[in-house]
């Protein structure tokens, strides 16, 4: 039998990735991002996922928690089973069933966890090679983040030549380097207004981007050496500058998106408060939606924690670690 399960983390990116390379034909099928993208990989923001190759399949099937999986991920999961069955040889279609272990609607990303679970997954089931350098362009088909969840810790994935996304992803230092702790605020469960694969696609758009990708190239290396020196002030600074500026190019796109709620705000204003009156070392980055993730020592979180509860407006606090990359495991789904 040609099954397997794997478990991943989510992550949260420091320095963002908006905006891809149009793509370069057959030659290259995986996103190539515009500008490097740094993040932290989430431990207790995780996906399970079993995927079987199986002979008796009439057509690939997947559960997402239990429910048939959205068109739209279905066919982004097809898209990477096509990939594997490319590389092994294997003719089977696949039954794939997935659950995560947070809120999915909380604004922590489960297509990235997601989808590097099921590449590790889907790719052992099929006998392929699992270490994470083979996995990326799999992973990179369901979506671009989800490479960064191969490793554990602080991961920098960049811009690659045609070909190449497996030289993309490197592990920058593993969890244990850094106990930092992310707090999410979550503000709406709605799902998301606009997703993030058109907005990649409308980034070129924005008078605005340019800018960005030059000052994100003047980051990445303060933000390498930030997480060598485990400096959070250096850290956080360009964090919430790299948010803002992703989120002035995402408004004036066209179509123009604004993804923030008026409590997006109240947070933001609290974090820089906390800071600044209160003493602790809090800094905060959005993605793409409305929640605020505050980045925190692990020895502050109860304080943020509690903090961030009491701001109106505010539904929950969620919290995860710095966590380590995927993992195999015996306990299928079925
Ligand atoms: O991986 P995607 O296509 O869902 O894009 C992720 C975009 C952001 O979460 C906003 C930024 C990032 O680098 O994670």
């Amino acid at each position: 039998m040609m099954k397997a399960t794997a478990e991943a983390g989510s992550n949260i990116a420091f320095i963002k990735y908006w905006g891809v390379h149009p793509r370069g034909g057959e030659a290259q099928r995986e996103p190539n991002p515009l500008n490097p993208s740094i993040s932290m990989t989430l431990d207790g923001a995780r996906t399970t996922t079993t995927a079987a190759f199986l002979e008796d399949q009439s057509e690939d099937s997947c559960l997402l928690n239990d429910r048939p999986a959205p068109q739209e991920a279905l066919h982004r999961v097809r898209t990477v089973l096509d990939e594997v069955r490319a590389r092994s040889g294997t003719r089977f279609f696949a039954r794939v069933e997935s659950v995560n272990g947070f809120p999915t609607s909380a604004g922590i990303a489960s297509s990235a966890s997601g989808f590097a679970a099921l590449a590790l997954a889907a790719a052992r089931a099929a006998g392929l090679a699992c270490e994470p350098r083979s996995l990326v362009s799999l992973a990179l088909l369901g979506s671009g983040s989800a490479c960064r969840s191969l490793y554990g810790g602080f991961v920098i994935w960049s811009p690659h030549a045609a070909g190449h996304a497996e030289d993309s992803v490197r592990q920058m230092a593993p969890a244990s380097h850094w106990p930092l702790t992310d707090m999410v605020a979550v503000v709406s469960r709605s799902k998301k207004e606009v997703s993030s694969d058109r907005g990649h696609r409308t980034a070129a758009t924005s008078p605005l981007l340019e800018g960005r990708v030059r000052n994100v190239v003047r980051r990445v290396p303060e933000v390498e050496q930030a997480i060598r020196d485990r400096d959070l002030a250096a850290l956080g600074e360009a964090m919430e500058a790299d948010a803002l500026g992703m989120h002035a190019v995402i408004m004036t796109a066209r179509p123009s998106v604004i993804y923030w709620e008026p409590a997006t705000i109240s947070v933001v204003k609290r974090v820089r408060a906390l800071r600044e009156r209160e003493g602790l070392d809090c800094y905060f980055t959005i993605d793409a939606g409305p929640n605020v993730h505050v980045i925190a020592p692990q020895e502050q979180a109860e304080p943020v924690t509690r903090a961030l509860e009491e701001i109106p407006g505010v539904l929950e606090v969620l919290r995860c670690r710095c966590g380590r990359g995927p993992r195999l495991t015996d306990t299928h789904l079925f």
